[in-house]
C-alpha cells in the first residue's frame, strides 16, 4: 500500500502512474483535495477524518467482469461494515453502501477498459457531522474511533481475495447477500438509458452484475457503465 499524506485524488493519483504501478496496488490517504464522486461530482471529506484508497487493477480476466468488480466491491464494504456490528446496511445498485438511509461509502471504478481498472473507494470513518449531507460514519454507527489505515487495508485485503476468486458469474453466496440488502428491489425507479428517461419496477441483479428492471411488460438488464444515476420514483 502506498500512503500518501495528502493528494488531489486516489484515483487520479493511479491514473498518472498507471504504468509505473503493479496490478494490486493500492494508494491510500485520509486528505483529498480535490476527491472525485461519480458524474462529475465532487466527493467531499474533511481532512484527515476518513478513508479515501484506491486500488489498481491490470488483469484481463478481471477487467472483462466489470459489472461484478463494480457489485463485489460494494459487497465487501457492506460486509466489513457488518462485522464491524453495524447494521441496517444496504446497497444500491451497483455499489452505493448506506446505513440506515444514510451513505456511508462512495465507490468509484474509472479505466481504459480492457487495459485497467480503478477501484477507487471512500469510505466515511471519524467524520462526525455532515452539514447537507445525507450521509453517516462508522463513528456516527458505532461511536468508536478506527484507524482510517486499518479500515482501507481491511477492506483492499478482503476486495483483493474476492477479485482473485472470481469466476464468470456471481456466486450464490454473493448474490444471496446482494438481495437481502438491495435498496431498490420492489420499487419503482427512474433512471437515464441511451439519453432518454425511463421508469420501470427494479427486480434485482443478475448473475453477472447486471440489474433487471421491468419496463412495459418487457425485463431490460442494465449495466452499471450504462447508467449515471437510479433513483426510486417515490
Ligand atoms: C460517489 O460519487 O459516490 C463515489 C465517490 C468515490 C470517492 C472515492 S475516495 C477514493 C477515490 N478517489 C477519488 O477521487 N474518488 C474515490
Amino acid at each position: 500500500m502506498i500512503y500518501l499524506k495528502e493528494v488531489d485524488s486516489t484515483n487520479t493519483y493511479i491514473k498518472d502512474h498507471v504504468d509505473e504501478l503493479d496490478s494490486f496496488e493500492c494508494v491510500f490517504t485520509d486528505t483529498q483535495t480535490q476527491g472525485k464522486g461519480r458524474i462529475g461530482h465532487t466527493w467531499i471529506s474533511e481532512p484527515k477524518k476518513n478513508a479515501a484508497f484506491s486500488l489498481l487493477i491490470k488483469d484481463k480476466d478481471i477487467i472483462s467482469k466489470f459489472n461484478q468488480i463494480s457489485i463485489l466491491t460494494g459487497l465487501v464494504v457492506a460486509e466489513y461494515l457488518e462485522m464491524l456490528g453495524i447494521q441496517n446496511v444496504t446497497l444500491k445498485w451497483p455499489n452505493d453502501v448506506y446505513v440506515n438511509g444514510l451513505k456511508i461509502c462512495g465507490i468509484l471504478l474509472e479505466g481504459k477498459l480492457p487495459d485497467y481498472v480503478i477501484i477507487g473507494i471512500g469510505v466515511n470513518v471519524n467524520q462526525k457531522s455532515f452539514e447537507g449531507l445525507s450521509a453517516t460514519s462508522i463513528y456516527n454507527e458505532m461511536g468508536t474511533r478506527l484507524d482510517t489505515k486499518l479500515v482501507a487495508s481491511d477492506i483492499v485485503d478482503y476486495l483483493i481475495m474476492k477479485l482473485k476468486n472470481m469466476t464468470e458469474n456471481l456466486d450464490k453466496q454473493d448474490i444471496e447477500q446482494f438481495i437481502n440488502k438491495d435498496y431498490l428491489a420492489g420499487s419503482t425507479v427512474s433512471f437515464s438509458y441511451n439519453g432518454e428517461t425511463k421508469e420501470g419496477q427494479a427486480l434485482g441483479i443478475n448473475e453477472d452484475g447486471s440489474y433487471k428492471i421491468k419496463i412495459d411488460n418487457k425485463v431490460l438488464s442494465i449495466n452499471s457503465s450504462e447508467i449515471n444515476t437510479i433513483r426510486k420514483s417515490n
